[in-house]
C-alpha cells in the first residue's frame, strides 16, 4: 500500500507553460507555438512522448523511444523549434504561416508515466506586407507601363517606317518584359510575406529597366537625333526606375513595408514619363505631316549652315 501511494506522488502532472493566445500576422513567414515543460525529471528523450493537436486531431507527434515523428500531411512544415532542447522541456512547435490555420491547438507531453497538457488559441492578427489596395495599385501601374509602351510602338509603327529587324527586337523586348512582369504580379498579389512575394515584386520592378533603352530606340525612329525634350523624357523614366529600385530595396526586408510609397512613386514617375512620351510622339508626329522626320527638319538647315561656314 505504501508503495502504491508513493506511485501516485511520483506520477504528479507535468507542468507546461506557454502563451494562451497567439496572434499571427501577414508578416509572419513562420508561426511558433510555444510549449515548455518546467518539471521534467529524467531529462531523457527515450522516456518522452510529445503530441500536438488541433481541435482534437493529432497534427504532429514524436516518440523519443524510437525517435519517430508522425506529421499530418496538411501540417507538413511542422517541426520542433529547438529539437536539441527537448530534454530541457522545450516542445515548442514551428510551422509555416500558411499551414498554421487559426484555431485551438494543444501540446501534450509525457515523460514515462507523468503527463501534462497546454492549450492555446491561434488567432489572426493585424499587419501585412503590402495592403491589398497597395498591391492593386502597383500591379495596375506596371500594366499601365506595358500598355503605354505598346501604344507608343503601335503609333510609331503606323506612322513611320521601321526596319523589320528593329521592329522584331522592340516587340520581343516588350513581350519579355510583359511576361516576366505578369509572372511577378501573380506571385506578388498573393497575401503573405514570403520569398515568393518578394521575388514577385522584384520581377515587376527590376526588368522595367528595359523600358528606358526601349524609349530611346523608339524616339530614334521618330527623330533623327535625340532632342532636349526626348532626352528629358528618357531621363525622367530613368529617374522613376531608380526611385522604384530604391523603394524595392527598402521594402524587401521590412514588414510592414515602411517605404512602400517610394516604390509606388517610382513606378508612377515611370508611367508619367511614358504618358508624356506617347503624347510627345503623337503631337510631333501629327504636326509633321509635310515633314515626316521632324529631326531632319531641324538638322538640314544646320547642315547647310555648317557647309556654308566651312566654305568661308
Ligand atoms: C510573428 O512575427 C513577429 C515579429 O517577427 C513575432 O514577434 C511573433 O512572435 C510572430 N508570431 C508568431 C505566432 O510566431
Ligand atoms: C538549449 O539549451 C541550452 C542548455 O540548456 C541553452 O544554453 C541554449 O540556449 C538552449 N537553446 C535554445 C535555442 O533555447
Ligand atoms: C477556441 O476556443 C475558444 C474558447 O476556449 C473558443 O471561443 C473559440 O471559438 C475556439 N476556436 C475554434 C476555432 O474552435
Ligand atoms: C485568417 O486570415 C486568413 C488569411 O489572411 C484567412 O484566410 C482566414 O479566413 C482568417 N481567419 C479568420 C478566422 O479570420
Amino acid at each position: 500500500m505504501c508503495q502504491f501511494s508513493f506511485f501516485f506522488i511520483g506520477s504528479a502532472q507535468l507542468i507546461l507553460i506557454g502563451t494562451s493566445v497567439i496572434e499571427k500576422s501577414g508578416c509572419n513567414e513562420t508561426v511558433v507555438l510555444p510549449c515548455h515543460v518546467t518539471n521534467l525529471r529524467q531529462k531523457n528523450e527515450n522516456a518522452m512522448f510529445v503530441i500536438w493537436k488541433k481541435e482534437g486531431d493529432t497534427i504532429f507527434s514524436y516518440r523519443g523511444g524510437n525517435k519517430k515523428y508522425n506529421v499530418d500531411n496538411s501540417f507538413s512544415s511542422a517541426k520542433f523549434l529547438h529539437p536539441e532542447n527537448l530534454t530541457d522541456g522545450d516542445a515548442s512547435l514551428v510551422l509555416s504561416s500558411k499551414q498554421a490555420v487559426v484555431g485551438n491547438y494543444s501540446c501534450e507531453v509525457t515523460e514515462s508515466n507523468r503527463e501534462g497538457e497546454l492549450r492555446m488559441e491561434l488567432r489572426n492578427g493585424s499587419g501585412s506586407w503590402f495592403l491589398l489596395v497597395e498591391r492593386a495599385v502597383i500591379v495596375s501601374l506596371v500594366i499601365l507601363l506595358v500598355i503605354l509602351c505598346a501604344a507608343q510602338l503601335t503609333f510609331i509603327g503606323l506612322k513611320y517606317e521601321i526596319e523589320s529587324q528593329r521592329k522584331v527586337c522592340i516587340i520581343v523586348a516588350l513581350v519579355i518584359f510583359a511576361v516576366v512582369a505578369a509572372v511577378g504580379a501573380a506571385l506578388f498579389i498573393q497575401d503573405g510575406y514570403t520569398v515568393q512575394n518578394q521575388a514577385g515584386l522584384g520581377l515587376m520592378v527590376i526588368p522595367a529597366v528595359i523600358l528606358v533603352p526601349l524609349q530611346y530606340v523608339m524616339f530614334g525612329i521618330v527623330f533623327d537625333s535625340q532632342l532636349q525634350a526626348t532626352l528629358a523624357l528618357i531621363g525622367l523614366k530613368l529617374l522613376g526606375f531608380i526611385i522604384a529600385v530604391v523603394g524595392f530595396a527598402l521594402c524587401v526586408p521590412a514588414c510592414p513595408p515602411l517605404h512602400g510609397s517610394v516604390l509606388i512613386a517610382g513606378i508612377a514617375i515611370m508611367a508619367i514619363a511614358s504618358l508624356l512620351s506617347l503624347a510627345y510622339v503623337f503631337i510631333m508626329g501629327s504636326r509633321m505631316k509635310d515633314h515626316p522626320r521632324p529631326g531632319k527638319a531641324v538638322e538640314e538647315p544646320l547642315n547647310e549652315l555648317q557647309s556654308y561656314v566651312m566654305r568661308i
